[in-house]
């Protein structure tokens, strides 16, 4: 059965305004500069009180990067230098030292990724040495889900054959488009060659998963240009697939305004692209997992899709819930039930905290229980495409209509375009709604007009 029977552009084009991907709720913008090293590390404490044996979450950020791909929105420094690099990890090191003798030893770690910025930039020697500190201080599951961000660009198969031996088994590779004249305009020249190469390494050395990531919205894309290359990706054929919506955010990232504004589509003709790639990837046995992510059938993701066991975290779609987040590296966030914890984006700042011994958290959030309730709904929504208004009431003792009595006139628009389906007893996104998930789930936020009246900070959701 499709997902979609119909797609109507006019329609989705009123839906174009600033909003959050809802990798988290509340969204990073809200959490306060308040929220110190010495919260963090209570509640890290707290969370760890005897005997806890809860599975974890690690995350490590590895900023580097040998180029500006002018569209970058990533949190990244662009650098020639081994040195800086091996610093760079010699202070994560310092930071995992500081915090891994504070989890209860018991803990096990469920889900390990390495973003970036491009952790394949990293020797092979490094990769190994960096996997090998983690392994010895924290404990694997054995069916660990490990995933690591690669850029084809600069690859060898020795890299490839470092990450698994540092226990990866999923990898996610940057593509974006293999339009010789967008890649100019974006300055990032990837060869399908290449591409193709790291695919196949990835495969000979027993990877579980391969993702690939596409970026529509780029200057020069057209119709007929775009599917070539979702052609291309579909006879290469990845485990998934994520075709993000271009985030033009010019005044967070002032490198974007080196591409020209005129020579990005228009908002139309960009519904028109991911339109026509939704019906390609469909068509090629892919199915679309939330609002921009694509597995196959059989993948675990889209199986959990199904049996709605789907969970939404930074890095985007997961099957595993209910990890304790730990982030390690400038910027990262960490994320434990009732806390939010975020690291320094500033590279010496970072390295300042860690010489004087302490963690690098400049910023945090403590969920209230509303917040609990609106995450779950907007989660259930970002994933399932639904919520069941009576498990909520269950979990929480509320009466959803009450709770969310501020939310129900605002879906009302979305309703009327067919985009949603109001009953007594749920919520469900309606075929082409799944395009405009992120204005539904807005409908839940508590935050999100204060927010976006305070400054710009989100990109557009169309
Ligand atoms: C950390 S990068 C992936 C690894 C590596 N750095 C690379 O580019 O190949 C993560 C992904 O974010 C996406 N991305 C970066 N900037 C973006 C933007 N402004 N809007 C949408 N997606 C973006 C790209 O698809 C990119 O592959
Ligand atoms: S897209 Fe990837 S490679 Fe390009 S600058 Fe951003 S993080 Fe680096």
């Amino acid at each position: 059965m499709s997902q979609f029977q119909h797609i109507n552009v006019e329609v989705l084009g009123k839906y174009s305004s600033p909003g959050p991907r809802y990798t988290s709720y509340p969204s990073a913008p809200l959490f306060s500069s308040a929220y110190r090293a010495d919260h963090y590390r209570q509640e890290i404490l707290r969370t760890n009180s005897a005997n806890q044996a809860s599975p974890l979450s690690l995350y490590v950020h590895l900023p580097f990067c040998d180029t500006l791909c002018y569209f970058c929105g990533c949190t990244m420094v662009i650098t020639h230098s081994r040195e800086r690099i091996a610093e760079y990890n010699k202070y994560l090191k310092k930071e995992i030292d500081l915090v891994a003798p504070l989890i209860s030893p018991q803990r096990r770690v469920a889900q390990l990724h390495w973003g970036g910025g491009t952790p394949s930039y990293l020797s092979p020697d490094e990769i190994r040495d960096l996997g090998t500190y983690l392994a010895e201080r924290f404990r694997y599951e054995a069916d660990i889900e490990a995933g690591v961000e690669i850029d084809p660009r600069g690859l060898t198969r020795e890299h490839m054959k470092a990450f698994r031996e540092a226990g990866f088994n999923r990898v996610s590779m940057g593509v974006q488009d293999f339009d010789p004249r967008v890649q100019e305009a974006v300055n990032r020249k990837q060869s399908e060659r290449i591409t193709r190469d790291a695919v196949e390494w990835s495969r000979e050395l027993g990877f579980k998963s391969i993702n690939i990531d596409l970026i529509y919205g780029l200057p020069y894309q057209t119709l007929e240009q775009f599917e070539k290359t979702v052609e291309t990706i579909i006879d290469i054929s990845p485990d998934r697939l994520a075709v993000f919506n271009y985030a033009y955010v010019p005044w967070l990232k002032p490198h974007q305004n080196i591409i020209p504004a005129e020579t990005l589509p228009s908002p139309e003709l960009k519904l028109h692209i991911f339109k026509r790639t939704i019906e390609r990837l469909t068509g090629a046995g892919y199915w679309n997992i939330g609002m921009d992510h694509f597995a196959k059938r059989s993948d675990e993701l889209a199986v959990a899709q199904q049996k709605k066991t789907l969970y939404r975290n930074f890095q985007g779609y997961s099957t595993k819930a209910g990890c304790d987040l730990y982030g390690f590296g400038m910027s990262a966030i960490g994320h434990f039930r009732d806390t939010y914890h975020q690291n320094t984006k500033v590279l010496r700042e970072y390295y300042a905290a860690l010489d004087r011994n302490s963690l690098a958290t400049v910023a945090g959030y403590q969920m209230n229980s509303d917040d609990h309730i609106r995450k779950d709904v907007i989660m259930r929504i970002m994933c399932d495409m639904e919520v069941e208004k009576p498990l909520i009431e269950q979990r929480y003792g509320i009466r959803f209509d009450e709770h969310f009595a501020d939310a129900m006139p605002k879906l009302g628009p979305l309703e009327e375009d067919g985009l949603v389906v109001v009953e007594p007893d749920r919520i469900t996104v309606n075929g082409m709604g799944r395009l405009v998930v992120r204005n539904i789930a807005m409908c839940f936020d508590a935050y999100i007009e204060k927010m976006i009246q305070e400054k710009p900070i989100f990109s557009k959701t169309v």
